[in-house]
């Protein structure tokens, strides 16, 4: 199985791919799309649920998503067609970190993908390129909560902590105008989630030539969550302005 199998499987009944529960995903797409006439885009849009929640409850609004898989931008078309927003939603296969366009947008979503950019100052940096003047940006990325053992800096890569997280942002020309710190009820919704589905799909198919690598895919996952960074990592979307001056 490759990796995009495994997470349309994982992420069967969570289709936000990040630790945030739906009341989260709608208090920060409301600060981010205040009016709801704007024009957004989600830079790594995955299987575009953001795009299609946003657009789903805000008939003015237009959006468009980049991302590299494949798979992932078909789930987006299907859930688009699904909620009857393909007339506003515009797709683009497409590297996020060189995605050009000649629109500006008002706000620039970009959540658990700043791995596609270098880290969290080059993903805001590529947000500002698509912002229209006085557009938002809604950022979501990992940090860590306490010290992270060597394994999980392995695993996960190196961070900061919190403060230390927003202090960059700040220092980099951007105003927090609202933030949302993942609970440990939504980190853990998030994980179970992946992993029980992942898990019950295999279950589901003993026959299957693909069960035993998604089983065993399901448990080690499960296992390096709660031995390696559980207790260590935490998540924090941000909705920013840019700071004047
Ligand atoms: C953790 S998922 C997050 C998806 C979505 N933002 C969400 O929160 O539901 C990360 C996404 O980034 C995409 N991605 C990774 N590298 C990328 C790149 N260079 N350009 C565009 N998308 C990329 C992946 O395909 C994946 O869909």
């Amino acid at each position: 199985m490759n990796r995009e199998q495994i997470s349309r499987i994982a992420h069967t009944d969570h289709p936000i791919k990040s630790p945030l529960d739906d009341a989260s995903v709608d208090r920060l797409l409301n600060a981010g799309l205040p009016r709801g006439d704007e024009r957004a885009i989600d830079l790594g849009c995955g299987s575009g649920e953001w795009l299609v929640r946003a657009l789903a409850a805000r008939p003015g609004l237009l959006a468009e998503g980049v991302d590299v898989s494949d798979d992932a931008l078909s789930q987006a078309r299907q859930a688009a067609h699904d909620r009857g927003v393909t007339d506003r939603l515009i797709l683009h296969h497409q590297d996020a970190a060189s995605f050009a366009s000649t629109a500006r947008f008002d706000l620039v979503i970009s959540v658990g993908a700043t791995h596609a950019f270098g880290g969290l100052l080059p993903t805001l940096a590529a947000a500002r390129r698509h912002l229209a003047p006085g557009g938002r940006v809604l950022i979501g990325d990992g940090f860590w909560d306490r010290t992270p053992s060597p394994e999980a800096v392995d695993m996960l890569g190196e961070g900061t902590d919190l403060a230390t997280t927003v202090d960059r942002v700040v220092a980099d020309g951007w105003t927090p105008v609202h933030g949302h710190v993942s609970t440990r009820q939504e980190l853990d919704a998030y994980e179970w989630s992946c992993w029980g589905s992942l898990a019950s799909w295999a279950l589901g198919r003993p026959g299957d030539p693909d069960s035993a690598e998604a089983l065993a895919t399901a448990n080690l996952r499960r296992t390096e969550w709660l031995r390696v960074y559980r207790d260590t990592w935490g998540f924090v979307s941000l909705v920013l302005a840019r700071t004047p001056g």
